[in-house]
């Protein structure tokens, strides 16, 4: 009972579907918090193989109910659409709840992410070009569209809409010399969100404290990454929401201290998409082969992610971040067959040794990782269900890390299905 927080420990992509999709028999709500249609979390269980966007990967297990809470940026189209694919291939999607404070990615979020990358020039961030950043913006800007504000579209939203549509076709138009959005379209899409939402729309926050007062289990799932965290990110090479153990709280209005723990998860290896620092970042052959063995390519835009060894300064400093209660390591298999791996346990700037995760994205692209070199294991991780079935240097390589970052794995995943999964301790 209470809340667990389930955290991407790096840059993203770390599994986090599997392991909500594999965690959620132990909860009665799984809840996203954060980020927005830019994540893509993939699910292979006895129903099929599917990529989330918006949805959390809870809505597989009986009796769960399925949370997209007021932290996170919605674009009702892209909602409606998964819901949908999810109902055309059989998945119950009754008991989907969207908090009616969470705000809305409108048409000209969409629009102005592609231009303001494209003024970005040589500096683009490489955003997922969904219109996160931008909704966000407006958020803080208190210019946004709640799911909320759609119930009463005429005379609360029409008002509003009217304003910040002037502007934003002001910014379109006067700035980017591009088209403008006719009012009356915005407007339309709006009437056609409420009328196709309305069921859905609901005080999410209300519903998990009294959940909470039930003795319920929530389990709240991340988007993105630590590292990719609009505070503790390499700035500005980040996204725009809180996506560590922090936003989990205010992005569903539960008490931070009903959280009872903070599982991080973390790939084997790592993996960025995107534009920014990435100390161990490998070019050459091996990060070629890795990502066509592992099919390492975006959920969300189909782009090749970046490839590195584990960097277990980042590791550390995730660690810091996030206060992790536990940890699960995924991908382990891919690793399987290399003769040996490397780990990243300190980095060098300007010849000097450094041993924490800077703050400053100049100075992390100067990071210079050391590596230490660990024996590969020659028979297969792959689909190992058991400790007991792990080569002993798997297992080392697993404690060193333990070692590095400072907390323990209770949870080694060792293929994409639910059921390749190696449970050492309980974690919900
Ligand atoms: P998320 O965004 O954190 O949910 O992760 P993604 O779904 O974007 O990327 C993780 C990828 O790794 C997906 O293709 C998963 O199916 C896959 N995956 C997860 N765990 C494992 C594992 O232990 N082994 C292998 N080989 N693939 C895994
Ligand atoms: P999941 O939940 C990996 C990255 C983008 C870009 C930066 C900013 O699947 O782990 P944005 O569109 O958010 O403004 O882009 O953040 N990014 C992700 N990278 N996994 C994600 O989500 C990501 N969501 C955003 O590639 O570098
Ligand atoms: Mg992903």
């Amino acid at each position: 009972m209470g809340a667990y927080a389930l955290i991407g420990a790096q840059w993203g992509d770390e599994g986090k579907g599997k392991l909500v999709d594999y965690l959620a028999s132990q909860a009665q709500w799984v809840a996203r918090y954060a980020g927005g249609n830019n994540a893509g979390h993939t699910v292979i269980n006895e129903n099929g193989s599917f990529s989330l966007h918006l949805v959390p990967s809870g809505v597989f297990q009986p009796g769960v109910t399925c949370v997209i809470g007021n932290g996170v940026a919605v674009n009702p189209d892209v909602l409606l659409e998964e819901i949908s694919g999810l109902k055309a291939r059989g998945v119950d999607t009754s008991r989907i709840v969207l908090s009616d404070r969470a705000h809305l990615i409108m048409p000209y979020h969409v629009s102005l992410d592609a231009l303001e990358e494209a003024e970005r020039g040589d500096a683009a961030l490489g955003t997922t070009g969904k219109g996160v950043g931008p909704a966000y913006v407006d958020k803080a800007a208190r210019m946004g569209i709640r799911a909320g504000d759609l119930a009463d579209l005429e005379a609360g939203l029409l008002p509003r809409l009217k304003s910040v549509v002037e502007l934003k076709n002001r910014t379109l138009t006067k700035l980017y010399g591009a088209p403008p959005l006719p009012l009356e379209e915005v407007l339309d899409r709006c009437a056609h969100w409420r009328q196709e939402l309305k069921g859905l729309i609901r005080p999410a926050d209300v519903l998990l404290r009294k959940a909470l007062e039930r003795g319920e289990t929530i389990l709240m799932e991340g988007a993105q990454g630590t590292l990719l965290d609009l505070d503790h990110g390499a700035y500005p090479y980040v996204t725009s929401s809180s996506a560590s153990a922090g936003g989990a709280a205010a992005g569903l209005g539960i008490p931070p201290r009903s959280i009872q723990g903070v599982i991080g998860v973390f790939k084997a290896y790592s993996t960025r998409v995107g534009s920014g620092p990435m100390p161990t970042e490998m070019t050459d052959e091996t990060s070629d082969m890795l990502r066509e063995l592992a099919w390492e390519y975006g959920v969300t835009t189909g782009r090749a992610r970046r490839i590195g060894w584990f960097d277990a300064v980042a590791g550390r400093y995730s660690h810091r971040i996030n206060g992790f209660t536990s940890l699960a390591l995924t991908r382990l298999d891919v690793l399987d067959g290399f003769s040996s791996v490397k780990i990243c346990v300190g980095y060098r700037v300007d010849g000097e040794p450094l041993d924490h995760f800077p703050s400053n994205a100049g100075v992390l692209e100067r990071c210079e990782p050391v590596y230490e070199e660990m024996p590969g294991w020659n028979s297969p991780t792959a689909g190992a269900t058991e400790l007991a079935q792990l080569p002993t240097e798997a297992v080392a390589y697993v404690r060193r890390l333990e070692e590095l970052i400072g907390c323990s794995f209770h949870l080694i995943s060792t293929g994409p299905h639910r059921n390749e999964t190696v449970l050492l301790e309980r974690m919900i």
